[in-house]
Protein backbone atom coordinates (compact mmCIF):
# COMPACT_ATOMS: atom_id res chain seq x y z
CA UNK A 1 0.00 0.00 0.00
CA UNK A 2 0.59 3.78 -0.47
CA UNK A 3 2.52 4.44 3.45
CA UNK A 4 1.36 8.45 2.15
CA UNK A 5 -1.88 7.25 3.26
CA UNK A 6 -1.18 5.10 6.11
CA UNK A 7 -0.78 6.54 9.98
CA UNK A 8 -0.73 6.20 13.44
CA UNK A 9 -4.17 7.30 15.07
CA UNK A 10 -2.78 9.25 18.43
CA UNK A 11 -5.36 10.88 21.39
CA UNK A 12 -5.33 13.95 19.28
CA UNK A 13 -6.79 12.72 17.18
CA UNK A 14 -9.79 10.97 18.86
CA UNK A 15 -10.33 14.08 20.61
CA UNK A 16 -10.66 15.85 17.31
CA UNK A 17 -13.59 13.12 15.87
CA UNK A 18 -14.90 11.92 18.79
CA UNK A 19 -18.96 13.16 18.40
CA UNK A 20 -19.80 15.70 21.07
CA UNK A 21 -22.47 14.43 23.62
CA UNK A 22 -23.59 17.84 24.74
CA UNK A 23 -26.38 20.36 23.98
CA UNK A 24 -29.87 19.43 22.42
CA UNK A 25 -29.48 15.66 21.34
CA UNK A 26 -31.66 12.54 22.37
CA UNK A 27 -30.98 9.09 22.42
CA UNK A 28 -32.53 8.86 18.56
CA UNK A 29 -29.66 10.82 17.88
CA UNK A 30 -27.14 8.02 18.12
CA UNK A 31 -29.37 5.50 16.69
CA UNK A 32 -30.34 1.77 17.38
CA UNK A 33 -27.82 -0.69 16.83
CA UNK A 34 -28.74 -4.30 16.43
CA UNK A 35 -26.06 -6.80 17.86
CA UNK A 36 -26.23 -10.27 16.66
CA UNK A 37 -24.76 -12.61 18.66
CA UNK A 38 -24.35 -15.11 22.14
CA UNK A 39 -26.05 -18.27 22.06
CA UNK A 40 -27.26 -20.67 25.02
CA UNK A 41 -23.86 -22.09 25.39
CA UNK A 42 -21.86 -18.97 24.88
CA UNK A 43 -24.08 -16.07 26.37
CA UNK A 44 -21.37 -14.03 28.01
CA UNK A 45 -20.19 -13.08 24.25
CA UNK A 46 -23.21 -11.03 23.52
CA UNK A 47 -23.47 -9.64 26.78
CA UNK A 48 -19.94 -8.90 26.81
CA UNK A 49 -20.44 -6.91 23.45
CA UNK A 50 -23.91 -4.80 24.19
CA UNK A 51 -21.42 -3.32 27.52
CA UNK A 52 -18.93 -2.60 24.88
CA UNK A 53 -22.05 -0.74 22.94
CA UNK A 54 -23.93 1.04 25.81
CA UNK A 55 -20.64 2.48 27.37
CA UNK A 56 -19.24 3.53 24.33
CA UNK A 57 -22.11 5.58 24.00
CA UNK A 58 -24.90 3.68 21.55
CA UNK A 59 -28.63 5.75 21.82
CA UNK A 60 -30.23 1.65 22.15
CA UNK A 61 -29.44 -1.45 21.53
CA UNK A 62 -31.23 -4.47 20.51
CA UNK A 63 -29.88 -8.14 20.87
CA UNK A 64 -30.88 -10.91 18.26
CA UNK A 65 -30.33 -13.87 20.53
CA UNK A 66 -31.12 -16.96 21.57
CA UNK A 67 -33.36 -17.29 24.97
CA UNK A 68 -31.16 -18.96 26.94
CA UNK A 69 -28.46 -16.28 26.21
CA UNK A 70 -31.16 -13.47 26.49
CA UNK A 71 -31.72 -13.92 30.66
CA UNK A 72 -27.33 -13.62 31.23
CA UNK A 73 -27.44 -10.32 28.75
CA UNK A 74 -30.07 -8.83 30.68
CA UNK A 75 -28.61 -9.24 34.18
CA UNK A 76 -25.73 -7.50 32.98
CA UNK A 77 -27.12 -5.20 30.31
CA UNK A 78 -30.46 -4.13 31.54
CA UNK A 79 -30.63 -1.48 28.95
CA UNK A 80 -30.51 -3.74 25.96
CA UNK A 81 -33.98 -5.26 24.32
CA UNK A 82 -34.37 -8.23 22.64
CA UNK A 83 -35.29 -9.93 19.48
CA UNK A 84 -36.57 -13.78 20.06
CA UNK A 85 -33.49 -14.83 16.85
CA UNK A 86 -34.76 -16.68 14.17
CA UNK A 87 -32.25 -16.89 11.14
CA UNK A 88 -35.04 -17.10 8.47
CA UNK A 89 -36.17 -14.00 9.87
CA UNK A 90 -34.91 -10.92 6.88
CA UNK A 91 -33.37 -7.98 8.78
CA UNK A 92 -35.79 -5.86 6.82
CA UNK A 93 -38.59 -7.58 8.46
CA UNK A 94 -37.56 -7.32 12.02
CA UNK A 95 -39.99 -4.78 12.78
CA UNK A 96 -37.36 -1.95 13.59
CA UNK A 97 -34.96 0.20 11.66
CA UNK A 98 -31.07 0.40 12.93
CA UNK A 99 -28.17 2.25 12.24
CA UNK A 100 -26.23 -0.54 12.30
CA UNK A 101 -25.65 -4.34 12.93
CA UNK A 102 -22.85 -6.38 14.26
CA UNK A 103 -22.53 -9.77 13.91
CA UNK A 104 -20.64 -12.98 15.17
CA UNK A 105 -19.68 -13.01 18.75
CA UNK A 106 -20.21 -16.35 20.53
CA UNK A 107 -22.20 -18.05 17.52
CA UNK A 108 -21.22 -21.07 15.74
CA UNK A 109 -21.56 -20.65 12.06
CA UNK A 110 -23.84 -23.20 10.11
CA UNK A 111 -26.20 -22.40 6.85
CA UNK A 112 -28.91 -20.46 8.10
CA UNK A 113 -26.64 -18.40 9.55
CA UNK A 114 -24.77 -17.71 6.35
CA UNK A 115 -27.54 -16.90 4.85
CA UNK A 116 -28.31 -14.56 7.39
CA UNK A 117 -25.19 -12.51 6.71
CA UNK A 118 -26.10 -12.90 2.95
CA UNK A 119 -29.25 -10.92 3.63
CA UNK A 120 -27.92 -8.22 5.76
CA UNK A 121 -25.81 -7.33 3.21
CA UNK A 122 -28.72 -6.93 1.06
CA UNK A 123 -29.95 -4.00 4.01
CA UNK A 124 -28.35 -0.34 3.16
CA UNK A 125 -26.58 -0.67 7.02
CA UNK A 126 -23.34 -0.60 7.88
CA UNK A 127 -21.71 -4.27 9.03
CA UNK A 128 -19.55 -5.40 11.32
CA UNK A 129 -18.40 -9.26 11.47
CA UNK A 130 -16.84 -10.82 13.45
CA UNK A 131 -15.72 -14.31 15.33
CA UNK A 132 -18.42 -16.72 13.97
CA UNK A 133 -19.48 -14.29 11.07
CA UNK A 134 -15.78 -14.49 9.76
CA UNK A 135 -15.45 -17.05 7.02
CA UNK A 136 -13.36 -17.31 3.54
CA UNK A 137 -16.20 -15.83 1.65
CA UNK A 138 -16.16 -12.89 -0.84
CA UNK A 139 -18.22 -9.42 -0.51
CA UNK A 140 -20.90 -7.85 -2.55
CA UNK A 141 -20.55 -4.86 -3.61
CA UNK A 142 -22.72 -2.20 -1.62
CA UNK A 143 -22.68 1.29 -0.57
CA UNK A 144 -22.34 1.15 2.86
CA UNK A 145 -19.46 -0.18 4.80
CA UNK A 146 -18.59 -3.82 5.46
CA UNK A 147 -16.02 -4.00 8.71
CA UNK A 148 -13.98 -7.43 9.61
CA UNK A 149 -12.77 -7.97 12.81
CA UNK A 150 -9.93 -10.99 12.40
CA UNK A 151 -7.26 -12.03 14.90
CA UNK A 152 -4.68 -13.32 12.89
CA UNK A 153 -5.99 -17.26 13.22
CA UNK A 154 -9.30 -16.13 11.79
CA UNK A 155 -7.83 -13.96 9.12
CA UNK A 156 -5.58 -17.06 8.26
CA UNK A 157 -9.05 -19.36 7.70
CA UNK A 158 -10.63 -16.14 5.47
CA UNK A 159 -7.47 -15.62 3.48
CA UNK A 160 -6.23 -19.31 3.41
CA UNK A 161 -2.51 -17.70 4.33
CA UNK A 162 -1.15 -19.44 7.55
CA UNK A 163 -0.79 -17.11 10.55
CA UNK A 164 2.85 -17.05 10.76
CA UNK A 165 2.95 -15.57 6.95
CA UNK A 166 0.31 -13.30 8.24
CA UNK A 167 2.27 -11.73 11.07
CA UNK A 168 5.35 -11.03 8.58
CA UNK A 169 3.35 -8.91 6.39
CA UNK A 170 0.31 -7.50 8.53
CA UNK A 171 -0.14 -4.08 6.78
CA UNK A 172 -0.24 -5.55 3.11
CA UNK A 173 -2.01 -8.39 3.65
CA UNK A 174 -4.83 -6.41 5.79
CA UNK A 175 -4.73 -3.73 2.91
CA UNK A 176 -4.66 -6.17 -0.48
CA UNK A 177 -7.98 -7.51 1.52
CA UNK A 178 -9.60 -4.62 2.20
CA UNK A 179 -8.94 -3.09 -1.54
CA UNK A 180 -9.75 -6.61 -3.28
CA UNK A 181 -12.90 -7.27 -1.26
CA UNK A 182 -13.78 -3.98 -0.36
CA UNK A 183 -14.05 -4.32 3.34
CA UNK A 184 -12.29 -2.87 5.91
CA UNK A 185 -10.45 -4.86 8.05
CA UNK A 186 -9.30 -4.72 11.30
CA UNK A 187 -6.63 -6.90 12.58
CA UNK A 188 -6.58 -7.70 15.71
CA UNK A 189 -3.41 -8.24 17.90
CA UNK A 190 -0.43 -6.14 19.26
CA UNK A 191 -0.71 -2.27 17.27
CA UNK A 192 -4.04 -3.56 15.30
CA UNK A 193 -4.00 -2.89 11.69
CA UNK A 194 -7.00 -1.05 10.49
CA UNK A 195 -7.04 -1.37 6.40
CA UNK A 196 -9.39 0.68 4.21
CA UNK A 197 -11.02 -0.60 0.42
CA UNK A 198 -9.51 2.79 -0.67
CA UNK A 199 -5.94 1.79 0.21
CA UNK A 200 -5.08 3.86 3.29
CA UNK A 201 -5.05 2.60 6.85
CA UNK A 202 -4.31 3.10 10.72
CA UNK A 203 -2.36 1.52 12.82
CA UNK A 204 -3.52 1.67 16.66
CA UNK A 205 -1.06 2.13 19.23
CA UNK A 206 -2.61 1.38 22.23
CA UNK A 207 -3.29 -2.04 24.15
CA UNK A 208 -0.87 -4.45 25.67
CA UNK A 209 -0.88 -8.07 26.65
CA UNK A 210 -4.00 -7.68 29.19
CA UNK A 211 -6.18 -8.10 26.51
CA UNK A 212 -4.50 -11.84 25.59
CA UNK A 213 -7.27 -13.28 27.18
CA UNK A 214 -11.86 -14.36 26.28
CA UNK A 215 -13.77 -11.71 25.78
CA UNK A 216 -11.64 -8.91 24.88
CA UNK A 217 -12.57 -9.13 21.61
CA UNK A 218 -16.66 -9.33 21.98
CA UNK A 219 -16.18 -6.24 23.89
CA UNK A 220 -14.29 -4.37 21.04
CA UNK A 221 -17.21 -5.66 18.67
CA UNK A 222 -19.90 -4.10 21.07
CA UNK A 223 -17.96 -0.66 20.88
CA UNK A 224 -17.58 -0.57 17.04
CA UNK A 225 -21.30 -1.12 16.73
CA UNK A 226 -21.62 1.95 19.23
CA UNK A 227 -19.25 4.09 16.76
CA UNK A 228 -20.97 3.22 13.53
CA UNK A 229 -24.07 4.18 14.52
CA UNK A 230 -22.91 7.28 16.42
CA UNK A 231 -19.82 8.59 14.09
CA UNK A 232 -20.79 10.12 10.64
CA UNK A 233 -17.45 9.21 9.17
CA UNK A 234 -16.57 5.42 9.08
CA UNK A 235 -12.86 5.26 9.47
CA UNK A 236 -13.03 7.76 12.48
CA UNK A 237 -15.66 5.20 13.84
CA UNK A 238 -13.66 2.57 13.20
CA UNK A 239 -10.19 4.20 14.55
CA UNK A 240 -11.66 5.66 17.50
CA UNK A 241 -13.63 2.25 19.01
CA UNK A 242 -9.67 0.37 18.40
CA UNK A 243 -7.85 3.24 19.95
CA UNK A 244 -10.35 3.24 22.80
CA UNK A 245 -10.25 -0.31 23.64
CA UNK A 246 -6.73 -0.42 23.90
CA UNK A 247 -7.00 3.02 25.94
CA UNK A 248 -9.02 0.94 28.49
CA UNK A 249 -6.10 -2.04 28.83
CA UNK A 250 -3.71 0.57 29.21
CA UNK A 251 -5.05 2.62 31.86
CA UNK A 252 -5.82 -0.76 33.54
CA UNK A 253 -2.21 -1.79 33.63
CA UNK A 254 -0.95 1.62 35.36
CA UNK A 255 -3.03 0.50 38.29
CA UNK A 256 -3.45 -3.33 38.47
CA UNK A 257 -2.13 -6.58 37.30
CA UNK A 258 -1.58 -7.27 33.48
CA UNK A 259 -3.07 -10.62 34.12
CA UNK A 260 -5.78 -9.32 36.18
CA UNK A 261 -7.89 -7.87 33.09
CA UNK A 262 -11.40 -9.77 32.66
CA UNK A 263 -13.49 -7.81 29.72
CA UNK A 264 -16.42 -6.62 31.83
CA UNK A 265 -14.08 -4.57 33.32
CA UNK A 266 -14.62 -2.39 30.51
CA UNK A 267 -17.72 -1.31 32.16
CA UNK A 268 -15.90 0.70 34.89
CA UNK A 269 -12.62 1.73 32.18
CA UNK A 270 -14.81 3.21 29.66
CA UNK A 271 -16.01 5.88 31.85
CA UNK A 272 -12.91 6.85 32.53
CA UNK A 273 -11.11 6.70 29.67
CA UNK A 274 -14.21 8.47 27.61
CA UNK A 275 -14.21 11.51 30.48
CA UNK A 276 -10.09 11.74 29.24
CA UNK A 277 -11.10 12.11 25.56
CA UNK A 278 -14.34 13.64 25.45
N1 LIG B 1 -1.50 -6.03 22.60
C1 LIG B 1 -2.54 -5.29 22.25
N2 LIG B 1 -3.80 -5.78 22.03
C2 LIG B 1 -3.98 -7.09 22.19
C3 LIG B 1 -2.94 -7.96 22.57
C4 LIG B 1 -1.63 -7.37 22.78
N3 LIG B 1 -0.58 -8.10 23.13
N4 LIG B 1 -3.44 -9.21 22.64
C5 LIG B 1 -4.74 -9.13 22.33
N5 LIG B 1 -5.08 -7.85 22.05
C6 LIG B 1 -6.41 -7.36 21.66
C7 LIG B 1 -6.68 -7.62 20.19
O1 LIG B 1 -6.19 -6.60 19.37
C8 LIG B 1 -8.20 -7.71 20.17
O2 LIG B 1 -8.78 -6.44 20.15
O3 LIG B 1 -7.42 -8.07 22.35
C9 LIG B 1 -8.51 -8.40 21.49
C10 LIG B 1 -8.63 -9.93 21.37
O4 LIG B 1 -9.66 -10.24 20.50
P1 LIG B 1 -9.94 -11.75 20.04
O5 LIG B 1 -8.66 -12.36 19.62
O6 LIG B 1 -11.07 -11.73 19.10
O7 LIG B 1 -10.32 -12.44 21.42
P2 LIG B 1 -11.74 -12.92 21.98
O8 LIG B 1 -12.69 -13.17 20.87
O9 LIG B 1 -12.20 -12.01 23.03
O10 LIG B 1 -11.35 -14.28 22.66
C11 LIG B 1 -10.71 -15.28 21.97
O11 LIG B 1 -11.87 -15.98 20.06
O12 LIG B 1 -11.32 -17.11 18.11
C12 LIG B 1 -11.94 -17.17 19.34
O13 LIG B 1 -11.94 -19.39 20.03
C13 LIG B 1 -11.25 -18.19 20.18
O14 LIG B 1 -12.24 -18.31 22.36
C14 LIG B 1 -11.29 -17.66 21.59
C15 LIG B 1 -11.70 -16.24 21.44
MG1 LIG C 1 -12.77 -12.86 18.92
Amino acid sequence: PQTSTWKVWTEEDVARTLPKRDGNVHKGTYGTGLLVAGSDDMPGSAALAAIGAMRMGIGKLSVFTESGAKNVIAALVPEATYIQRDFSKKIGDLGQKFAGIAIGPGIEPNEAFEAFIAAAFQEPLPVVLDAGALSKRTYPKRTAPVIVTPHPGEFSRMIDIPSKTIAADRIRLASAYAREQGVVVVLKGQYTVIAFPDGSGIVNPTGNGSLAKGGSGDTLTGMLLANICTHDNIKEAVANAVYIHGACADLWIRENGAATLTAHDFSQLLPRVMHKLE
